[in-house]
Parts: structure tokens; C-alpha cells; sequence
């Protein structure tokens, strides 16, 4: 009902609370009652006893009523979970799975106390200032055809963010959303599973949207950027999501049908690896070779100095030399 009344707030300038009643099928009473609550959220909206209600501004909130209007999917973000600030929006995502949440459910949080990055790193969440979230997958595929979600999910990135801004974000396999060679987005895909059947993935998204420079922690401020501080202005979180939503939904419903074929050659629009020379740490090994191109399965080739062929699963890019983009 919130939503309803949002909506209506901002088409119409302004509206009694009779008439929004009237549309609502609701009483003027509870009309008042929602706008209070919309007011205790932190949004601004004026009432004279002549002309009603008026909208003057909303907070800078990922509500999901917020995100609703106008988002373009028919899926992911229809279920929206909120959270002011929690632990990992990944946590809360397993817990609603285990109580039965659908595919396509959006765990959303203005900060988290402990946010994760793969491969057991944690990921600094402050509050309010990037998008950190949650997206729920019950894709009926085996455990070895998930592989790639990942890299979906980082084309999805680069396109929404070129949605929302000027900028021009590149990948750095296997999902490290980059931006002047700083990072400035990452997924983690945590996945439970049996042998020949996925029950759930939770696709993990943390994208710096408006942290500016002096939240990022001293550690990797050499390291990481934002939208914000790369395009200048500051950048609207909630259109980033609704853009990246579409985005994924699209990608992703290819995926399903057709496999990763069709994505490989979206992918490699915004890919910053192929032809560089790397060096990739993966579980207890380190392999240097040129980054030639990557597998049907989302695994990276490289071919190593002696001409060998090395293809590699998982793991992440420690030094990289001469070859495309640097
Ligand atoms: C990486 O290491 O590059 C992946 C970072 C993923 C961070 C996101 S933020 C939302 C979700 N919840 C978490 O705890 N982690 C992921």
C-alpha cells in the first residue's frame, strides 16, 4: 500500500487524501496513517487542508517499495527483503531459503556488519553508501552448470552501471568489476547443492555505488574506487538495482535456455584478462601464464611459458603484465 500511495504521491503533484482513498479503496484515515509512516521513514511530503498532499522528496533509501516502481522484471526483485543493516545479506538469504523463499528473492541491506568477499575475505559495507545484496536462484541445472552465473552476473554489473552512468567498467576474470583499474564491485556465489542437483544459489553482489573515498578502508583505498568518486556525481542506488535486476534477469533467462555460448560474447565485451599475462593463485597452487580466452564452463585458459595449457576453475589474479587494457 505504501508503494501505491508513492506512486500516486509522484504522478499527481498534489492530491487530497480523499481522492487517494478513493483510488486506493481505502479510508482517509488510513491514507493518513501510511503518510505518516512514509514521513517516519524520511520521506517529505506536505499537506495543506486545501490542496492535499504533496510529494517534495524521498530519502535515499533502497525501500523496496522504492525499487518496485518502475522495475522491469517479471522475476528477480518481485520479493524484496529489507534490512537498515544486518550481518551478510547472504545469511539472510540462506535463512529464507530454508523457509521456502522463491527464486528470484532480493535480500537487500543499507549496511552489513559482515560482509564477505570470496575466497574468505570480508567486504567493508558502510552504511547507506554502496548496494549490497542478495539474489536468490533455484535454477533446475547441475551443480557443473552453475559455473558461469557468476560471470553473468558480472556482465549484468558493467551493463547496469553503464545504465546509470558515463562510465566505462571492465571485468577482471573471473568477476571483479573494475573502473580505472580499481575495483569497484565483486560477486560471491555461495551454492548448496547435491551431486547432480542445485537446490539454491545466493548470488552475492557488493558494488561501492556512493562511498566516498575516506570510508573505503586504508588497506585497499589504493586498490578500490566507487561510481561516485570515478564519474563525480553522485549516483542513484535505486536505479542502479532496478537497471542490474533487468539486466540479470535477461542474461540470465538466456543462460537457462541456451547456455553460455550466447553470454561468452557478452562477457568478453567488458573483459580486462584476455591476453594479459597472469599469475593466478587458486586452492594451494600459483599458475603464470597469458590469459588466452575462457572455456565453455567460465574457466580461465592460460598458456603457460613453455607452451603448456593450464585451465583454471577458480582462484584470483595476483600480478598482471603486459597484454590488453593495461
Ligand atoms: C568479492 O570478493 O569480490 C565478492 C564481494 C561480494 C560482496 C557482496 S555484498 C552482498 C553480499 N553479502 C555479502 O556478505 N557478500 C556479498
Amino acid at each position: 500500500m505504501r508503494g501505491l500511495i508513492l506512486n500516486a504521491l509522484r504522478r499527481e503533484g498534489h492530491i487530497s487524501g480523499e481522492e487517494l482513498g478513493r483510488r486506493l479503496n481505502v479510508s482517509r484515515t488510513a491514507v493518513w496513517k501510511y503518510i505518516n509512516e512514509l514521513r517516519k521513514k524520511g520521506y517529505e511530503i506536505d499537506s495543506s487542508s486545501k490542496l492535499g498532499y504533496f510529494f517534495i522528496k524521498g530519502p535515499d533509501l533502497l525501500l523496496p517499495e522504492e525499487i518496485a516502481i518502475g522495475l522491469n522484471t517479471r522475476v528477480l526483485g518481485r520479493e524484496i527483503v529489507y534490512r537498515e543493516e544486518t550481518d551478510s545479506t547472504q545469511d539472510v538469504a540462506k535463512d529464507l531459503v530454508e523457509r521456502g523463499a522463491k527464486e528470484g528473492t532480493v535480500v537487500i541491506a543499507e549496511g552489513q556488519t559482515r560482509g564477505r568477499g570470496r575466497r574468505g575475505r570480508s567486504w567493508s559495507s558502510p552504511h547507506r553508501a554502496g548496494v549490497y545484496l542478495s539474489i536468490i536462484l533455484r535454477p533446475s541445472l547441475k551443480p557443473f552448470e552453475v559455473l558461469q552465473i557468476p560471470l553473468i552476473a558480472g556482465v549484468a554489473v558493467c551493463r547496469a552501471i553503464e545504465s546509470v552512468t558515463p562510465l566505462k567498467p571492465r571485468i577482471k576474470w573471473p568477476n571483479d568489476i573494475i573502473l580505472g583499474g580499481k575495483k569497484v564491485g565483486g560477486i560471491l556465489t555461495e551454492m548448496s547443492a547435491e551431486i547432480d542437483r542445485v537446490d539454491h544459489i545466493a548470488l552475492g553482489i557488493g558494488v561501492n555505488v556512493n562511498t566516498q573515498r575516506s570510508l573505503i578502508p586504508w588497506e585497499i583505498r589504493e586498490a578500490a574506487t566507487s561510481l561516485a568518486e570515478e564519474c563525480g556525481e553522485y549516483v542513484s542506488r535505486v536505479r542502479f538495482i532496478q537497471h542490474l535486476l533487468a539486466e540479470l534477469e535477461s542474461l540470465y533467462g538466456e543462460f537457462v535456455m541456451s547456455g553460455f555460448g550466447a553470454i561468452k560474447e557478452k562477457w568478453n565485451a567488458f573483459d580486462d584478462t584476455i591476453g594479459s599475462w597472469l599469475k593466478v593463485s587458486g586452492v594451494g597452487n600459483e599458475v603464470e601464464g597469458e590469459a588466452i580466452d575462457i572455456d565453455w564452463d567460465g574457466a580461465l585458459i592460460l598458456k603457460q611459458k613453455d607452451g603448456g595449457i593450464e585451465k583454471i576453475v577458480s582462484g584470483d589474479i595476483t600480478l598482471s603484465g603486459y597484454g590488453k587494457g593495461r
